[in-house]
């Protein structure tokens, strides 16, 4: 069910720690890759080796018993969903306040997957109003909180408190990893500029920052998909992605071809349409004058990705434009036998390239547009990826 992604399962200092065991149980029966992380105190409560033997690692204690130097990055950023279960009033408190004060709090601080957070206390303590605005926080900030249930509590009391059961808790990853509208497919995206070596310390660029093809990874993984991100850009977070770094238009396009079986493949990503016939392995000297530099076409990824497209594979790809947008990309998107392509105005104010903000006309193969106004760049990758739904469905 879980095809192996990626799920971090917190475990912090209460009594209910023993009902993560059957948490840890459900989820590696259901093919998902659990990685234990538990808080010092934890493990005052259930013992280490218990997770050690069900889960799929061995458990992580601390950011400092690893030969990781950065687990917490590292499970951060490889991680497809984390769950904390159970969640103390005190690391609730602390993801909420930002703290890294443990191997399982820093690694949350550290991770732009989804986060599912199941808090178990005492009654008194589950309605103190710290505890609620803590929840509230986190909340606002998309995590998902499973509230508690009433029932027996430690020490023979009861009310409303206890952890959520295992099988709610699972049900929600679920929802979360497998029932997302992308979930099950594959979706492989492009980022970023390419660079074309001129010699070993030029290139000829663009002002492309990945920063569109990245909202859209994001937002594809968190619908579910399994994504492949292939980028020119150094960007800190990776959100569960697998991430191809590569750097030329032919590397684009040689990681591109690996990958073009994929459900989906959305070229966000500025390919240089020519590159300098010769690189040249030493660097140019000022001495011997300016070079006349020869330039040479690359291939046109995404017109080969149409010339062979996959039975109902979805193609996309986008258009950079400063004046004919639509006359543009319109003929873009019928000579690349393409399904849909994003064209933006990349002289408007606020649009395109570097810009955190993007207004777009999303054009599809049957005559339809839809336009955009400026928003967020996480915005208009929700708005793509809508479409990119609708030609799924088709
Ligand atoms: N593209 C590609 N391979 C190239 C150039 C572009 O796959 N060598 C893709 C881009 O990723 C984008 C789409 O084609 O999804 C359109 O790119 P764009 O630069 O707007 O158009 P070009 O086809 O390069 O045409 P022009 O530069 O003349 O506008």
């Amino acid at each position: 069910m879980f095809g192996g992604r990626r799920i971090v399962l917190g475990v912090t200092g209460g009594v209910a720690a023993y009902k993560a065991i059957l948490l840890c149980r459900l989820l590696v029966d259901a093919d998902a890759h659990v990685i234990p992380v538990m808080t010092e105190s934890a493990q005052r409560f259930v013992g280490r080796a218990t997770f050690d033997a069900l889960a799929s690692e061995a458990v992580k204690t601390s950011v400092f018993d690893d030969i990781d130097p950065i687990p917490h990055t590292t499970l951060g950023q490889t991680a497809d969903l984390i769950i904390v279960a159970p969640a103390t009033a005190r690391a609730i408190a602390s993801y909420a306040a930002g703290l890294s004060d443990d191997l399982l709090t820093a690694t949350l601080i550290a991770t732009r997957a989804p986060v599912i957070v199941c808090p178990a206390m005492h009654t008194e303590m589950w309605e103190h109003p710290s505890v609620r605005e803590n929840l509230k926080v986190l909340s606002s900030r998309g995590v998902h909180v499973i509230s508690p249930e009433e029932g027996r509590l430690a020490g023979g009391d009861v009310g409303s408190g206890r952890l959520a059961s295992p099988e709610s808790i699972f049900e929600a990853a679920k929802k979360l990893l497998c029932e997302g509208d992308l979930s099950g497919r594959s979706v492989v995206v492009t980022a970023g500029g390419t660079r074309e070596p001129i010699d070993p310390v030029r290139f000829i660029g663009n002002r492309s920052s990945g920063k569109q093809g990245y909202a859209i990874a994001e937002a594809a993984q968190k619908r579910g998909a399994q994504v492949t991100l292939i980028t020119t850009v150094d960007a800190p977070t990776v959100f569960g992605a697998k991430v191809i770094k590569v750097e030329s238009a032919a590397e684009m396009d040689a990681a591109v071809k690996k990958n073009n079986e994929a459900d989906i493949i959305i070229m966000a990503a500025a390919i240089a349409d020519f590159r300098p016939s010769k690189s040249l392995t030493t660097k140019i000297k000022k001495d011997d004058g300016a070079p006349a530099i020869i330039l040479e076409e690359t291939n046109d990824i995404l017109a080969g990705l149409g010339a062979s497209k996959k039975k109902g594979q979805v193609l996309v790809g986008f258009a950079a434009e400063t004046d004919d947008l639509i006359k543009n990309a319109s003929k873009k998107l019928v000579q690349k036998n393409i399904d849909a392509i994003v064209a933006n105005d990349v002289s408007a104010e606020g649009v395109g390239f570097t810009h955190e903000t993007n207004a777009v006309t999303i054009l599809t193969s049957d005559g339809q547009s839809r336009s955009v106004s400026l928003r967020s760049k996480r915005e208009i990758a929700e708005e793509v990826l809508n479409t990119v739904v609708d030609l799924v469905k088709r």
